[in-house]
């Protein structure tokens, strides 16, 4: 593994091995044990998006790995004034030992890797939240144990977080349901690798359907960062489709909730759903600094 841009790079073993990783670095974590794996290293953190997580467990990440990050705002970068990828890329790979980068396209996290010579992490585009995914697979994998099997159903928009939980959860051998409007579904791209998995695989606009027994429910926003402007009309088209009591009475009765956050309760989730799956999705949450941390030592630790 030279990059994280997408999951669908990594295999089920690539993606086990971090796991494994993440689990032996929250162990030494919360028992104080340093573990400086990437001393006198720099990562680079670009954000063109907002971010509150991300930004904070990548630098936290960093410090307790030894290493330092560099907070480095587009609003700052010659990047957000045109000065292309490619340049920047070459530029940034002489001064640091990793970039991670949240922005829009896809394409400008691959260029990144493409020009530059050093690891570049997703910490999110529009396309996909990899680091997000692994952080929640971490996550089900210590409240449930073996993932293989597991039922796991998301409701909302087709959007970065419904296709990656569709490529990480059909690699780990889950069974994916997505409930969500007719025109807002996920990536053509993953829809055509969902396709490989046959009948481990359901899509429909039926919430109670999808949800039938389900393990693992998740959902998010109705408008992600960037279509602000669309909230109105998507409150419309989302209508129902949220994390409530009848969905809840629907799954398996022991299951457990994930949510990336920022959650707007009361739209894709309701608050008493939320308050009474809080303890997974907080813990999802401080998984995100576990499971980066495992990806940038299998990433450039030297
Ligand atoms: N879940 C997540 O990526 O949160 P931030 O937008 O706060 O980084
Ligand atoms: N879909 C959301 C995820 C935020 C972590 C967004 O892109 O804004």
């Amino acid at each position: 593994m030279k990059h994280l841009l997408k999951l669908s790079d990594l295999s089920k073993e690539e993606i086990t091995d971090i796991l494994d990783l993440a689990d032996r670095l929250k162990y030494e974590n919360k028992k104080g044990i340093a573990h400086p794996r990437l001393a006198g290293q720099t990562l680079g953190m670009i954000f063109q998006k907002s971010s509150t997580r991300t930004r904070v467990s990548f630098e936290v990440g960093m410090y307790q790995l030894g290493g330092q990050a560099l907070f480095l705002s587009s609003r700052d970068l010659q990047i957000g004034r045109g000065e292309p990828v490619e340049d920047t890329a070459r530029v940034l790979s002489r001064y640091l030992n990793g970039i991670m980068i949240r922005t829009f396209a896809q394409k400008e996290v691959e260029d990144l890797a493409e020009y530059g010579s050093i690891p570049i992490i997703n910490g999110l585009t529009d396309y996909c939240h990899p680091c997000q995914i692994l952080a929640d697979l971490q996550t089900i994998r210590e409240m449930k144990g073996d993932l293989s099997g597991l039922k796991f159903c998301y409701i909302g928009d087709g959007n970065n977080m419904a296709n990656s939980y569709i490529v990480g959860c059909l690699t780990m051998g889950m069974e994916v349901s997505i409930a969500c409007p007719n025109d807002y579904r996920p990536d053509p791209f993953v829809l055509d690798f969902a396709k490989a998995y046959g009948d481990k695989f359901h899509i429909s606009d039926n919430i109670l359907e999808m949800a039938a027994g389900a393990d693992v429910l998740a959902t998010d926003v109705w408008a992600s960062m960037g279509q602000e402007g669309e909230a109105e009309k998507r409150k419309i088209a989302f209508k129902g489709f949220q994390i409530n009591d009848k969905v809840l009475a629907a799954a398996n009765e022991k299951v457990m909730l994930q949510h990336c956050l920022p959650a707007h309760k009361g739209e894709e989730i309701t608050r008493e759903a939320f308050e009474a799956h809080a303890k997974e999705i907080f813990e999802e949450a401080e998984n995100r600094l576990h499971a980066q941390k495992a990806v940038m030592v299998r990433l450039m630790e030297r």
